[in-house]
């Protein structure tokens, strides 16, 4: 019998050993028999390794790795390690679950926002029967970034009866959602947008994007969701905005640096709800599924640039 492929795992905050067994019996069913080991700095001569913000003395240790999966969708801080051997594949998740919640996370805070549910809770609830309800034209929600978490979350909003406009680096088709595409369709999706919903990934032209000349093309009164990253937005614009008026409120669940500093102005601010980088968990099994799919493909000789969620380092996702 072939002995067993030996994958290194390291993930950090998220609990290694809770995904070995995942992992296993994902690969398993994949008809692949396979070892995974906990990363502990010692060369265990892994072929892959289930990766999320590993030791970067990994890949010097490790080096027969054929192909590193990130158990994440964001690679930038994978990609920036400096140890990272250039030619090494990377593959990241595509949705794996995480979709699905994000678009609930998303959803649960338009919902906030276009009802007023604030008025109805803690200590100084509103108690009135009467209190006004959202009666006319929904908002118009934008999703800026239309992969698998951005369209996912495009499609919720839909169901929920809100008009959905989309946009992304290259033209992409998300049923019923208006589409614009591109650097110079930019200016007039925001213009357009009412809650904007922040899905993008963080790379060289998405860095900052979001700065106070873009923020300010949004109409007076907009809300903003952020499930990307924090790095897309220059946080002093949206303070700025924020105290303003022109923004009327941003909902943030990721950060320049995480976790939020203790002093950051954003945990106090009125307008401004945190939220610890919680929208889109990775679920362990369709996670693990995932990647035992692409390892059993590996195996059969598969190109790593041939699969689902093959990152390209040109592009940074
Ligand atoms: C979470 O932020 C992820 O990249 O999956």
């Amino acid at each position: 019998m072939d002995r067993p492929v030996r994958i290194a795992v390291a993930l950090s905050s998220m609990k290694s050993e809770q995904w070995t067994e995942p992992l296993r019996a994902a690969c398993a069913q994949a008809g692949v028999a396979a070892q995974f080991e906990l990363w502990d700095g010692r060369r265990i001569d892994a072929r892959y390794a289930v990766v999320w913000l590993p030791p970067p003395e990994l890949f010097a240790v490790e080096t027969g790795l054929r192909a590193v999966f990130n158990a994440g969708a964001g690679v930038e801080r994978l990609l920036a390690m400096p140890g990272l051997p250039p030619n090494l594949p990377i593959l990241r998740l595509v949705d794996a679950g995480m979709a699905p919640k994000m678009a609930e996370y998303v959803c649960f805070y338009i919902a906030r926002i276009t009802r007023g549910l604030d008025r109805f809770g803690g200590p100084d609830a509103l108690r009135d029967w009467n209190a006004d309800r959202p009666r006319g034209t929904p908002p118009a929600v934008g999703v800026l970034g239309l992969g698998a978490i951005g369209a996912q979350i495009a499609r919720a909003a839909q169901l929920f009866g809100y008009r959905v406009r989309g946009w992304s680096r290259t033209p992409k088709a998300v049923d019923g959602v208006e589409s614009f595409a591109g650097a110079a369709r930019l200016t007039e999706f925001l213009a357009g947008t009412q809650i904007l919903v922040d899905a993008l990934p963080l790379t060289g032209e998405t860095r900052n994007l979001l700065d106070r000349t873009r923020l300010s093309q949004l109409p007076r009164g907009a809300h903003l969701i952020n499930v990307g990253r924090g790095e897309t937005i220059v946080d002093e614009d949206l303070l700025a905005l924020l105290d303003q008026g022109h923004l009327a409120s941003a909902v943030l669940d990721v950060f320049r640096a995480e976790p939020l500093p203790a002093e950051h102005r954003y945990w106090h601010h009125p307008r401004v709800t945190v939220t610890p980088h919680l929208s889109g968990p990775t679920p362990r099994e369709p996670a693990a599924q995932q990647i035992a799919a692409a390892i059993a493909a590996l195996e059969r000789g598969a190109a790593a640039s041939s699969l689902a969620g093959y990152v390209d380092r040109s592009r940074g996702y």
